[in-house]
């Protein structure tokens, strides 16, 4: 019997954004969200049987070990005692956790660390009580009411994440090169959390359901369709659509700084000029996320060579 259990997840960027929640205890999303996994941003889990459940950094050296605030430890052990809850378990954990990726690159950890967190508690869970794993379906939920966005890193590469119900889905790009345009590493002042509540103050807020559920059924005919232009076309409104809600939420919020503005026009130059280029998007912070087919080798290289003169790309 083990008495130590690693699990690792990996982080993934929405297409199609979750914001806004229609049960903020239970992360309920209001629309429908599609993410690509991102199989190369890792983190990992460890849990060790202890006298009472508790947050301890990482017990190896490592460049990329998280120091979490306490608010950012009391989630986490919040989260913990929720599924030894529902699985009726009565260990107590010590949770360590590190990633493979440096902290605030512009790739929010939370979806691959509730994502980690939940693969190991289930096992350790299972494994103590001799009772079958969960199917990876029921991980996800759990893992859902942890950080909603947690629940699309169970599958890969697309996963679709529709009200209770996470599934992945079969598209014609099977593998993306990701990168991140660095504008700024600092932390966000506006956290996601908080953002999912602060959009519903924005007229825009009303039309969003209807907006971001025509644009997933757009896309997913695009990607499947390999249509990548068209894909590029609404992947571009769908942030721009997110950050118009925070916008235009009261009060306004915003995350775009004049880097990332730059960046984007960079962008667009360069899909005017070569009639190609990257699906672009935004999370909720002011770094730009691209993604390449692997055949745009050449022109991945000539874009990013020059954003790498300006900003740290990763
Ligand atoms: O899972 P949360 O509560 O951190 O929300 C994530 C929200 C966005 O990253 C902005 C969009 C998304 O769908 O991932």
């Amino acid at each position: 019997m083990h008495n130590i259990w690693r699990h690792t997840a990996p982080a993934n960027i929405a297409l199609i954004k979750y914001m806004g929640k229609t049960d903020a205890s239970s992360n309920i999303p209001t629309n429908s969200s599609l993410s690509y996994t991102l199989n190369n941003y890792l983190t990992t889990v460890e849990l060790e049987l202890a006298e009472h459940d508790q947050w301890q950094p990482w017990n190896e050296q490592n460049p990329f070990n998280i120091a979490l605030t306490e608010t950012a430890q009391q989630r986490f052990i919040k989260h913990l005692q929720f599924i030894k809850k529902q699985l009726n378990c009565p260990a107590h954990f010590i949770i360590r956790s590190t990633n493979n990726f440096p902290a605030n690159c512009g790739i929010a950890s939370s979806a691959s660390s509730f994502a980690a967190l939940t693969k190991a508690a289930v096992q350790a869970i299972c494994e103590l009580k001799q009772i079958p794993l969960l199917s990876i379906e029921q991980q996800a939920r759990l893992s859902q009411q942890g950080s909603g966005s947690s629940c699309r890193s169970f599958y890969s590469p697309w996963c679709l994440w529709q009200g209770d119900n996470v599934k992945p889905v079969d598209l014609a790009y099977k593998e993306l090169d990701h990168a991140v345009i660095l504008v700024n590493a600092g932390t966000k002042a506006v956290s996601s959390s908080s953002a999912h509540q602060r959009v519903t103050t924005s007229l825009l807020f009303s039309n969003r359901v209807e907006r971001a559920e025509q644009r997933l059924t757009i896309l997913l005919d695009m990607l499947s369709q390999s249509h990548w232009k068209d894909a590029f076309q609404i992947v571009w409104e769908e942030f721009w659509d997110m950050h118009a809600l925070f916008e235009t939420a009261r009060p306004s919020f915003g995350y775009m700084t004049a880097d990332s503005m730059k960046v984007l026009q960079y962008v667009r130059d360069c899909w005017q000029q070569y009639k190609d280029g990257p699906l672009t998007t935004l999370d909720a912070g002011p770094n730009v996320h691209l993604l390449f087919r692997p055949d745009q080798q050449s022109l991945k290289t000539a874009l990013l060579q020059y954003l790498q003169e300006h900003y740290h790309v990763i």
